[in-house]
């Protein structure tokens, strides 16, 4: 059964009017043809006076270029996932990202629809964090924020000759301007070496601005990092993004291997010119902004995943700094207990002094997946359970309880143990970078079977 027109019309019209995008089209004059009821909204006006009329005359505030309609119309070409911000007639800031389609029949252009996506929500809990760290930047003066560098280099508890050689190098790369990649697991305390880079650094009186990439879809991270300029829609607004925000200070982007391919090479872009544009406009903008990156994902495997482009890569890893995990440097362990209880005395006005030293033993052989933040919280939730001034084997979360922990009096053992599995580590661990992760070039480097560095990478949960 064919429906009649006007019967198509009415349900592409019942269709439309119960979506939650804002849909907009206008004839290839420019005349309003559809306007649904979210789009009114949006634009803070009603159906009645956007329809049959010229685009230009119900929104002043545009023209033939800034009109994305029109533009398309113009030239026919799509705009997909355009960010807009803008202030509607009605005073109200409105977020949204916009695709725009020229409507053809064959070759001719007939008219242009735009589909608005409203993002103002995740908008506004994103921007409160910029609008604050804005406020927080009076010129000259050291920023408060809760978002700023509160980390030194002295926090960084280590015995580790390996820390203390990262720490050292830290302390020199901080004089510079050169991009910091920083790679590390989970919890080994990437955001703390960073903050402590900032402290040192000339910059220290700027601000240091932390954004992970992670939590931001694309078109929101590009208006976050970049800012927005007036002009892109009905009164849209200027707003500065985190790159200006942090001129002369330091920008700190975690888990940059979770944006897009194609927002890498727009990132790439500015650092290799230290240029910025606004979404939207065409005023350009000189940042001397230090760039950190960090991720907890060796950076070699994220190009091999393609979660990273080479060519970023390349232009990031100017000073690379891995940071080991705690496994790695169990020496690390029983200073970083010490300090912890120190810590949480602190804070939960206690007056603990000491620890069982089977406790320590069973700490030591554990593997921290979650690595200094796991040790932390273990000695938080033990400091919570301890009654006295010593904490014991009773405090211990239950899974740690049950790691199998070699006799005392084998304990001159343990540590030979210890020293040959760490030695070992860190040979494997050279050799595979030599190798460049070639398991045959290393198992011949290292003079042993492949099977039997197959089954070391595993005892020791190395990832290639
Ligand atoms: N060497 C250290 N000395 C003292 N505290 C440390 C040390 N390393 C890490 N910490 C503490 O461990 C916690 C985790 O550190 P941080 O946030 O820097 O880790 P991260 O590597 O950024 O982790 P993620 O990848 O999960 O973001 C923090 O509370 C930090 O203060
Ligand atoms: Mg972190």
């Amino acid at each position: 059964m064919f429906l009649k027109p006007f019967e198509t019309k009415q349900m592409f019209e019942a269709i439309l009017g119960s979506i939650d995008e804002a849909i907009h089209v206008v004839n290839a004059d420019g005349i309003t043809i559809y306007y649904n009821q979210v789009a009114a909204i949006n634009d803070g006006v009603e159906i009645g006076e956007v329809l049959g009329k010229h685009i230009l005359d119900v929104f002043p505030s545009l023209n033939k270029q800034s009109s994305t309609l029109l533009k398309v119309i113009e030239n026919g070409k799509p705009i997909y996932q355009q960010p807009q911000s803008y202030k509607n007639i009605k005073g109200q800031f409105i977020d949204t990202v916009n695709t725009t389609l020229p409507i053809k029949v064959g070759k001719r252009i007939i008219g242009a629809v735009e589909i608005a996506k409203d993002l103002s929500m995740i908008k506004s809990l994103s921007q409160s964090l910029l609008d604050l760290q804005g406020k927080v930047h009076p010129p000259k003066s050291k920023p408060v924020s809760i978002s700023g560098a509160k980390y030194h280099f002295d926090d960084i508890v280590t015995a580790s000759s390996e820390m203390k050689k990262i720490k050292n190098l830290a302390r020199k790369a901080a004089h510079t301007t050169s991009p910091i990649m920083i790679y590390g697991e989970t919890g080994t305390g990437k955001e703390l070496l960073i903050q402590s880079i900032h402290n040192y650094s000339n910059r220290q009186n700027e601000l240091f601005i932390a954004q992970n990439c992670a939590t931001l879809p694309s078109t929101l991270l590009e208006s976050t990092l970049f800012g927005t300029k007036k002009g892109t829609y009905t009164g849209s607004i200027d707003r500065a993004g985190l790159f200006e925000l942090a001129h002369r200070g330091t920008l700190f982007l975690d888990e940059i291997n979770s944006m897009t391919l194609e927002f890498q090479s727009k990132l790439l872009r500015v650092l290799e010119d230290g240029v910025i544009r606004r979404l939207g406009g065409t005023e350009s903008y000189l940042v001397d902004t230090r760039i950190i990156v960090a991720m907890n994902e060796h950076p070699h495997r994220c190009i091999e995943k393609q979660q990273l482009r080479t060519d970023l890569y390349y232009r990031l890893n100017v000073i690379f700094i891995e940071i080991p995990p705690l496994r790695k440097r169990k020496e690390d362990i029983s200073l970083l207990v010490y300090h912890f209880i120190k810590k949480y005395n602190y804070s939960f006005n206690k007056l603990v002094v000491d620890i069982d030293s089977d406790v320590l033993e069973k700490l030591e052989a554990h593997h921290w997946p979650g690595n200094v933040r796991e040790l932390e919280h273990t000695i938080e939730f033990a400091m919570n359970m301890v009654e006295n001034d010593k904490i014991t084997m009773e405090h211990l979360p239950v899974y740690l309880k049950d790691i199998p922990v070699m006799k005392k009096n084998l304990a001159h053992i343990k540590s030979l143990r210890l020293t040959v599995e760490q030695t070992e580590i860190e040979l494997i661990n050279q050799a595979l970078t030599k190798t460049n992760y070639n398991i045959m070039q290393t198992a011949k480097l290292l003079e042993i079977p492949r099977q039997t560095l197959q089954y070391k990478l595993k005892k020791y949960q190395i990832e290639l």
